[in-house]
């Protein structure tokens, strides 16, 4: 399968946020992919709803939100409304995930869940089944910028093993470091989607960027 490109818009020049998703969108990003902060779950604040309202008027690629925010329920809703495509919530942050999950798909969104860099691939027994992705988190969330960690790539192949054990079609997607120099290790790990804020937005040429991590993808 082809590479799926996600760039983070928190590396954007938000002042300009309409023509940067233009932008990458032409330069041939798969998907946008919205990092949500609320400064307790994680120490860092973003955006919210209007924010994905807005980017919804300029592009027509998947809007995948990733809800770093403590008590996500609450605002699920609001995302969907806004025009989510994608949503994943942190299982760190559900107690209920399966009832979030269903949240999610009655919202008429696609379901993500998220794991933290320390939080085990068994958090998903009993749900994997459920989503449509999986984003195993490959830095601690809160920035961009911060350099992948290693220790990811043997549990990208560990949940990779299991999807194809279980027969399932979920994604994997990997966020966090994701440049033209990791981006082959991950891969090879079986990754499909992949998040990229700084490593293409603080580029000089996005589409270069962009097809230069597709190849390298693909090798
Ligand atoms: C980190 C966010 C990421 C971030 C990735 O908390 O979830 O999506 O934008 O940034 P880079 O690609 O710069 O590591
Ligand atoms: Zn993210």
């Amino acid at each position: 399968m082809n590479a799926i490109i996600a760039p983070s818009i928190l590396s954007a020049d938000f002042a300009r946020l309409g023509q940067e998703i233009t932008a990458v969108e032409q330069a041939g990003a798969d998907w946008i992919h919205v990092d949500v902060m609320d400064g307790h779950f994680v120490p860092n604040i973003t955006l919210g709803p209007m924010v994905v309202e807005a980017a919804r008027k300029t592009t027509a690629l998947p809007l995948d939100v990733h809800l770093m925010i403590d008590n996500p329920d609450e605002f699920i809703g609001e995302f969907a409304k806004a025009g989510a495509d994608l949503i994943s919530v942190h299982a760190e942050t559900c107690p209920h995930l399966h009832r979030t999950v269903e949240l999610i798909e009655s919202s008429g969104c696609r379901p993500g869940v998220v794991l933290n860099p320390a939080t085990p691939l068994s958090c998903l027994d009993w749900i994997l089944e459920r989503l449509h992705f999986v984003l195993l988190m490959s830095v601690n969330p809160g920035f961009g910028g911060q350099s992948f960690i290693d220790a990811s790539l043997d549990k990208i192949l560990a949940l990779r093993q299991i999807i194809v054990r279980h027969g399932l079609s979920t994604l994997i997607q990997v966020d966090g470091g994701v440049n033209a120099q990791t981006i082959g290790k991950i891969a090879a790990a079986g990754t499909d989607v992949f998040v990229a804020g700084s490593a293409i937005f603080k580029s000089p040429d996005y589409s270069q960027t962009i097809s230069g991590m597709k190849a390298a993808a693909a090798e």
